[in-house]
């Protein structure tokens, strides 16, 4: 990775812009410590030679220079940090703890700051002072000042510390973003190769997720979740471009190779027309597995989820079955329709319908009872046999799903057929004689994951019942 890279990030920065403004505030912080403890000290020690000025001006007030040499002598003998110095007009040293009188000149203020010396246990030490100077009338000199060697000291500690407080402050903080960007960049990295793999026609790749559920992840899983999404679209379409090229194929071809011989030969026009039913019907039921097959699609590809209103599944069974009634009584069978009132689930109304009817056509086509029912030995023959009755329900149950079903007195489906009958363009051996594409049951499977329910199949004793399971939706 190069470092130039580094810099670019948004992350550094962010870092090195965080790091500006935390290093503005710990200097801003740092010099209001030292403006309370060095700062402090310097104005303490001017104020006690200040205080000290004072005093002696008082006694040179009151007695003249005698009392103020006196009171300098005496003040000599144990001085503390304090320094005097009284000198008489030619230089002499008439009082005080200082040696020689220094030879700095003093400031704009009136304070001078000197070394001066001064013997000791270890020998003569230099030692820092300040002090102020005055002249007294008739040349007379005074000085008061302080010693301040240990101040400095303190001072210059405090002033290293404060010194090297910014530093590590300023280079923990860097290293610190750099760290941070670096890591950030790294994943960032991953992301990009991973991305530009996928673009590159590798749909199964995903993004790396590192686990730590921060904004990356975040953004990481919601991409996946994207791609997801495209994969099984894209698996889908091409699911329908093969069936239409392997199932719609074929009969076309055949339906036209039909039309070509039939007007190579000589036929009566009733011939004729017989031909162009018959080729009328195979053209409807091309449409039809055509119109299955795009609702399929469409039902897979989940765009529908944003048209979803909520739908009383009772009615769509009513009128499901005010459809089928009729078609029902042909094929001499009953519909039983069992629907609670107040039920509500949030839907396509126009796919639950269709779906609705798929499942009673298929009680219907395919849930004829096997031997029709016979009348008991002592019963009398001439009272009407029951007709075989296809329970259709919905009811709500507690865990807040809805259950559709539909369930017939037929021959039903073996259980280990029940996964594959849900696959497009099966349809069982048995069920060879009657019209169908076997697409039915496909879109029924379809509908009902992209309303986020399921389907299953059970034993009716005899008979298939399926039930569509759906989450309710709460009033
Ligand atoms: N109620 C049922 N009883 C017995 N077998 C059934 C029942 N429903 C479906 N099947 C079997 O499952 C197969 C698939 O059903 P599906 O509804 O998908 O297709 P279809 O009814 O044959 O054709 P289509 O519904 O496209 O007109 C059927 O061909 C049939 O063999
Ligand atoms: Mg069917």
């Amino acid at each position: 990775m190069l470092p130039i890279n580094l810099l670019k990030t948004s992350t550094f920065r962010l870092a090195v812009l965080y790091l500006g403004l935390f290093a503005a505030s710990a200097i801003m912080l740092l010099a209001y410590v030292y403006w309370n403890t060095a700062g402090f000290l310097v104005r303490q020690t001017d104020e006690a030679v200040q205080a000290e000025i004072t005093g002696l001006a008082e006694q040179y007030s009151q007695g003249g220079l005698p009392l103020l040499v006196h009171t300098v002598i005496q003040r000599s003998r144990d001085p503390g940090q304090s320094l005097y110095l009284v000198l008489d007009p030619d230089g002499r040293v008439l009082a005080g703890n200082l040696d020689v009188r220094p030879t700095t000149t003093p400031g704009a203020d009136g304070w001078m700051d000197f070394i001066y010396s001064r013997r000791g246990l270890e020998g003569v030490e230099m030692k820092a002072a300040r002090a102020r100077a005055f002249y007294l009338p008739e040349g007379f000199y005074l000085l008061v000042g302080r010693d301040v060697q240990e101040r400095r000291e303190i001072e210059s500690l405090i002033t290293n510390a404060l010194v090297w407080a910014i530093a590590l402050t300023l280079a923990l903080g860097l290293v610190g973003g750099l760290f941070m960007s670096r890591n950030m960049l790294a994943r960032v990295d991953e992301i990009n190769t991973s991305s530009q793999d996928i673009m590159r026609g590798d749909l199964s790749r995903r993004l790396p997720i590192a686990g730590t559920g921060d904004e990356l992840d975040q953004l990481g899983r919601n991409l996946n979740a994207m791609l997801d999404q495209i994969e099984a679209l894209m698996i889908g379409m091409r699911q329908v471009t093969d069936n239409v090229a392997h199932d719609l194929r074929s009969p076309l071809n055949r339906m036209r190779n039909r039309l070509e011989v039939t007007l190579l030969q000589d036929m009566s026009p009733d011939e004729y027309r017989q031909v162009l039913e018959r080729t009328i019907a195979e053209a409807d039921h091309l449409l039809t597995t055509f119109n299955a097959l795009l609702m399929i699609a469409r039902a897979e590809a989940g765009s529908l989820r944003e048209s979803m209103t909520n739908v009383d599944p009772a009615m769509i069974l009513r009128d499901a079955a005010e459809l089928y009634e009729p078609v029902a009584e042909e094929s001499g069978c009953m519909l039983a329709i069992k629907a609670e009132d107040g039920l509500l689930v949030r839907g396509n109304r126009e796919l639950l319908s269709q779906i609705i009817t798929n499942l009673i056509d298929n009680a219907i086509k395919h849930g004829k009872p096997v031997a029709a029912p016979v009348a008991g030995e002592g019963e009398d023959a001439s009272l009407p046999v029951p007709l075989p009755v296809i329970e259709v329900k919905a009811e709500r149950l507690g865990d807040g799903r809805v259950e559709i079903s539909v369930a017939d007195h037929g021959p039903g489906i073996p259980s280990d057929q029940y996964g594959k009958v849900l696959e497009r363009f099966v349809r069982l051996e048995s069920s060879r004689n009657t019209p169908g594409s076997g697409l039915g049951l496909s879109l029924v499977s379809a509908v009902a994951r992209l309303h986020g329910g399921y389907i299953f199949f059970s034993d009716n004793n005899p008979g298939l019942k399926v039930t569509l399971s759906l989450p309710a939706v709460s009033r």
